[in-house]
């Protein structure tokens, strides 16, 4: 009998503490979404590419940085890279696209590359610290709000093992045997277009981040800047004509993809490099469009 007041006591306490606690957590929690959006809207941060994040910031994004991409690069299988051919063609590559920006032995990165936050790494470092499999996803996926582009709209993923198997060479390289191994590859180039398989939308409509045609278009499915240098695409699936001058068909929305200014030479569309594959993907998407 005796016990049974206590116990209520008790439950009534702990019932009260429990009201108590969640009112205080919402509290806060209310006061730290208030806090986190007037500080992004009065401004308060500094987006300045001179101004380095504090260290708190910018040892978090980089912890969340290395397990992204550890994560996501686990069950990615590795072929062989101990062929020389391999390396040989994955420094072609790297002269082609990937040394403005992060240089190589005994060579600067270029004006964008030593202006860029965070800067382009030092990738005989990255070879040191970070596996082939993680090296792979980053190519091949980039990396966003840093400018390390996506390259697979660029290169297959053969060609993207190619850099990869030059770059597990690059620690062991000094400038002078960086220079004689260009020298040695600017006497040879070959180049292979992939075959072309059937189109895919999905496909597509991710190559259209690649080629950046967000920078221009509004795209229904795909988020980017919404500013209108071109026509929005919405409903361009149901349109007469493409650019106001070619029938819209499949194989006329490939074309203008791959060469607009071909079409119309006075368009204010750029010829984008777009390959046959990636065409026939996009136009595949857009013709969804309705
Ligand atoms: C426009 C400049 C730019 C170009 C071109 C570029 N990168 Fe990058 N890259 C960056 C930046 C910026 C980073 C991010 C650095 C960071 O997160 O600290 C980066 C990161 C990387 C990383 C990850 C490094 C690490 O230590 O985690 C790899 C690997 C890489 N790039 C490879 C390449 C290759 C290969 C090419 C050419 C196919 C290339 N990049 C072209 C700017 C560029
Ligand atoms: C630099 C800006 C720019 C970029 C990048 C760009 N476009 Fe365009 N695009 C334009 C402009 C401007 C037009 C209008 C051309 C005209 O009417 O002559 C246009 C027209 C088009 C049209 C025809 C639209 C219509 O209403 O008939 C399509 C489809 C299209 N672009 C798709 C793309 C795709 C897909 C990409 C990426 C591969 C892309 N564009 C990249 C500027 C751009």
């Amino acid at each position: 009998m005796n016990d049974r007041v206590p116990k209520r006591l008790v439950a009534r306490a702990r019932h009260r503490l429990v009201v108590r606690l969640t009112i205080i957590g919402v509290a806060v929690a209310i006061a730290m979404v208030a806090g986190a959006a007037t500080f992004v809207f009065w401004g308060a941060y500094n987006v300045s590419a001179l101004q380095q994040h504090t260290e708190p910031v910018y040892t978090l994004l980089n912890t969340a940085l290395n397990r992204s991409i550890r994560q996501r690069a686990e069950d990615i299988e590795v072929p062989p890279l101990d062929d020389p051919a391999m390396a040989e063609q994955g420094l072609r590559y790297y002269r082609e696209k990937c040394v403005q920006c992060h240089g190589a032995p005994g060579i600067s990165r270029d004006d964008v590359g030593k202006g860029m936050t965070p800067v382009p790494s030092n990738l005989a470092h990255t070879a040191r610290s970070r596996s082939p499999a993680e090296i792979f996803w980053t190519i091949k996926h980039g990396i966003k709000m840093t400018g390390m582009p996506s390259w697979q709209f660029i290169f297959t993923d053969a060609e993207i093992w190619e850099i990869v198997a030059f770059l597990m060479q690059m620690p062991r390289l000094s400038p002078a045997d960086y220079q004689a191994w260009v020298a040695e590859v600017k006497k040879a180039s070959t180049s292979a277009t992939p075959p072309v398989s059937t189109p895919d939308p999905e496909r597509g409509r991710l190559a259209m981040y690649g080629y950046a045609c967000i920078a221009c278009h509004r795209i229904p499915g795909l988020v980017g800047p919404q500013v209108d240098v071109g026509p929005p695409l919405e409903g361009i699936g149901e349109r007469r004509y493409i650019a106001g001058v070619l029938t819209n068909n499949f194989d006329n929305m490939v074309h203008w993809l791959q060469h607009p200014t071909e079409v119309d030479p006075l368009t204010a569309m750029p010829d984008l490099g777009v390959t046959e594959q990636d065409a026939m993907n996009i136009a595949a998407y857009l013709s969804l469009l309705d």
